[in-house]
């Protein structure tokens, strides 16, 4: 008789392996959710001229941040993982809570910039934990790591500006 032997991640025989990459994946879910709730929030409170084009910025990110989302909870089920329920959520996002003043477009540009940060640091984690056994999971964390780190950039050229007159 013969028993198939190699199915990759979904094989039985990496059962802890996929646990590993069920959990580092359910930290990413909420750090996108997490996302989608400040970002939405910073794209409607900031006051003035200058806060319109981050506000702009941040209302298109939402959608992006959720489908980010919807991808690591997709492939949280693919491995035979459960999409955890809101009362597991603990926010972590403190860079990016409202400032005293809504003008201050600076506070919300760093909050972004630290965000994307932190993402950009568990995604690697994640691409390195999946290598050489998940490269599904590893492909298209690849994909929405490129994601964020287009989006610091975009926010590291808006910090530019204003540091280039002496406003950060
Ligand atoms: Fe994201
Ligand atoms: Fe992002």
């Amino acid at each position: 008789m013969t028993t198939r032997t190699s199915q990759g991640i979904l094989s039985e025989d990496k059962a802890e392996k996929r646990e590993e990459i069920i959990e580092l994946l359910a930290k990413a879910y909420w750090m996108e959710m997490e996302t989608v709730m400040s970002y939405l929030a910073n794209s409607v409170n900031p006051d003035g001229v200058r806060a319109q084009e981050i506000r702009e910025s941040l209302a298109e990110d939402i959608q992006e941040e959720l489908a980010h989302a919807q991808q690591f909870a997709n492939r949280i089920k693919e491995l035979y993982g459960v999409v955890p329920g809101s009362l597991e959520f603990s926010a972590e996002q403190t860079f990016l809570q409202p400032p005293d003043e809504q003008t201050d477009v600076v506070h919300v540009i760093k909050g972004v910039i630290e965000a994307e940060t932190g993402a950009i640091e568990h995604y690697n984690r994640i691409i390195e934990a999946a290598d050489g056994v998940d490269w599904v999971t590893q492909d298209m964390v690849i994909g929405i790591l490129h994601e964020e780190e287009g989006h610091r950039r975009l926010f590291e050229g808006f910090l530019r500006e204003y540091e280039a007159e002496g406003l950060a």
